[in-house]
């Protein structure tokens, strides 16, 4: 089991390039899987997470290879997928079981879906239910965890479904059943998740209609015949970068870039919550392709604790334990509150993460949907500390930059799952300057 040593040191510099975006990357192996020919795809997130979707898509007869960084799918069409001869193991990836699930509902073979022990006891009930809505065959375990089984089904139909919990994986789940489904399907959302998904069917040509009233989103998908190829170009992952815009924020002297990072409105709360607390961080060089980017300029910052809007939190959602690092290192009090989610990710991030601040020295309050932080304030230090990540990769991430404002030398245990989403984590850390060493 690999563990990181962190020494906390000098102010950061450098310009870096972070991995391509796991939820993009994701999306763009399953489409182009899906498609009929050959797509070519660049800048695809190379972490265990999506290597784990390549090989659901192989174990189906859908040829993926690799040249040069750049990944070639021969796309099987959408009813041209194979009866896998195993289960299918999506490991550690939320994303990839749930958004496959609706596809595998549509199969004319069965088939049953498994991970490892983290995503084992994730809730999957949250997509069993609107699937079996849809006519699909479908089930888990009585607590609604894997394994899932799927067997064939005549048809789906399009349903109309409010989404219960605010989660772009399970409106995803929908659309691509929407897909197979006979009618139209629409999703209503009152929390804006990040719509991914929407992007990438419009970069296919999938027709896909989104209207807003009344503060909720409405996603209407029909039942499509042919998925054309296409060629995708991936932006470097916003949480990815997540983690440097903390550590520049939080060591003094520090100015960071870092390149080509994909800045969809639906992801960036993070970016607004640390402006809102004072944080110096310019975008620069904006690109609007189908996924906007650009490059983020970064200073060393004073930050102010602050009452986190909650409408920011499902668009800052993966950044929440950077975010509780930045607070704890904040003046005054951070509030977060209508974070439940949290509980579900790879580990229960608002348990894990006050562990996290009490290694660290930190006071907080823990609520059931959220915290309270005390800010150490600008010349904060916390307690050299040694953390559990719960092999949980942001976790072990944001427990690596929060060491650098600690009195001593930091321990990370438990760090093997940084590799599902920022497999080169170390070396980017080693370019900007960070002391930090795998044990
Ligand atoms: C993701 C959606 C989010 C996020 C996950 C990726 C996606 O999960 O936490 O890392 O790619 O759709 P929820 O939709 O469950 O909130």
């Amino acid at each position: 089991m690999k563990h990181f040593k962190i020494t906390p040191g000098e102010g950061l510099k450098g310009e870096i390039d972070v991995p391509g975006d796991k939820s993009i990357s994701h999306r763009a192996i399953i489409l182009s899987s899906l498609a009929e020919g050959r797509s070519e795809i660049s800048g695809l997130l190379e972490g265990e997470d999506c290597l784990s979707t390549i090989s659901v898509f192989n174990n189906m007869g859908v040829d993926i290879s690799t040249e040069n960084g750049n990944y070639f799918v021969e796309g099987n069409g959408l009813k041209g997928l194979e009866k896998p001869i195993s289960s299918l193991d999506f490991g550690n990836s939320g994303t990839s079981i749930r958004l496959c699930s609706g596809i595998l509902s549509a199969q004319d073979f069965g088939s049953t879906l498994i991970g490892d022990d983290s995503l084992s006891t994730r809730p999957m009930d949250r997509i069993v239910e609107p699937l079996s809505l849809m006519g699909a065959d479908i089930s888990g375990t009585k607590e609604g965890t894997l394994p899932i089984n799927i067997e064939p089904v005549d048809s789906l139909i399009g349903i109309k479904y409010s989404l219960p919990v605010a989660s772009a994986q399970v409106k995803s789940c929908i659309m691509f059943a929407s897909l197979y489904a006979e009618g139209v399907s629409e999703i209503e959302e009152t929390v804006t998740t990040r719509d991914h998904t929407e992007t990438m069917f419009k970069q296919f040509d999938i027709p896909v209609e989104v209207s807003r009233q009344k503060k909720v989103n409405l996603i209407k998908v029909g039942k499509v015949d042919v998925v054309k190829p296409r060629n995708i170009n991936i932006c470097g992952d916003f949480s990815s970068a997540s983690f440097f815009i903390l550590a520049a924020l939080i060591s003094p002297n520090s100015h960071l870039i870092i390149r080509n990072v994909g800045i969809n409105e639906t992801r960036i709360g993070f970016l607004h919550a640390l402006r809102h607390m004072g944080a110096d961080i310019e975008l620069q060089n904006k690109i609007d392709s189908f996924e906007p980017t650009a490059d983020i300029s970064v200073k060393s910052s004073n930050l102010k604790g602050i009452s986190l809007n909650t409408n920011l939190v499902a668009n800052m959602i993966d950044e929440m334990p950077a975010f509780f690092i930045a607070a704890s290192l904040a003046e005054g009090i951070t509030k977060v509150k209508d974070a439940k989610e949290l509980r579900t990710k790879e580990s229960d991030r608002l348990q894990v993460m006050s562990e996290v601040l009490e290694a660290f020295g930190v006071k907080y309050h823990l609520n059931e949907d959220g915290i309270i932080i005390h800010g150490l304030g600008e010349e904060g230090v916390f307690r050299a500390a040694e953390i559990n990540s719960h092999g949980d990769h942001r976790i072990a991430m944001a427990g690596s930059i929060a060491s650098l404002r600690a009195d001593g030398e930091s321990r990370i245990n438990d760090c093997n799952n940084v590799s599902t989403s920022f497999p080169n984590f170390l070396d980017t850390c080693t370019k900007v300057g960070i002391k930090i060493e795998e044990s």
